[in-house]
């Protein structure tokens, strides 16, 4: 049976979010880590962690399979939460409505402003004065469910994208566990 408290949380990079999302655990576990990129730095954070990954090669094959075939693995491991944490694949139709209301993401903008690429770049190019990141309900519409918890951080004069997404990264970090560790309960 699936277990809303056991989060499979999938990524494609480097995977710090996880790191977070593994180091502050609280009232959910993280059951299995899976990514579309075999090379995914994310997947080492996961086995030093002691965590189940798995991890398929993507490329050339159809998005509704990959999808399934993912399904499958989550089922498998009872997982009743989906956590992304830098997944760089839009998920298929299906795959959403098979979880839907069970899918979260993290996005460093404060939305609904800056959805998709680059967010960092576009508030430094609007002139905002304060930025943030944002956890939401994945729907089929790119950055645009339900949000669930906003953390702000200012932009400082000479900030680059650098710098603020290092910043932003960290409130990435006490954000996403927090707001998870409440989401499961729902
Ligand atoms: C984070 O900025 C997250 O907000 C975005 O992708 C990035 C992932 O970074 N969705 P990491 O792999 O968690 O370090």
């Amino acid at each position: 049976m699936a277990d809303p408290r056991r989060v499979a949380v999938l990524v494609s990079g480097r995977g710090s979010n996880l790191k977070a999302l593994i180091d502050r655990a609280s009232g959910y576990e993280i059951a299995l880590v899976a990514s579309n990129r075999p090379q995914a730095q994310a997947l080492d954070v996961a086995r030093d962690a002691g965590v189940p990954t798995w991890a398929f090669d993507s490329r050339n094959m159809p998005r509704e399979e990959f999808d399934s075939m993912m399904t499958r693995t989550l089922a498998e491991h009872r997982v009743g939460t989906i956590a992304l944490a830098g997944y760089m694949r839009l998920l298929s139709p299906a795959f959403v409505a098979r979880w839907q209301g069970r899918i979260v993401n993290i996005h460093p903008s404060l939305l609904p402003k800056y959805r998709g690429l680059d967010p960092h770049a576009r508030a430094l190019a609007a002139g905002d004065g304060v930025t943030g990141c944002t956890v939401h309900i994945v729907t089929e519409e790119v950055d645009s469910g339900e949000i669930l918890a906003q953390s702000e951080v200012a932009i400082e004069a000479g900030d680059d994208v650098a710098s603020l997404s290092r910043r932003v990264l960290m409130a990435e970090h006490v954000l996403y566990p927090a707001t998870l560790a409440e989401f499961v309960e729902r």
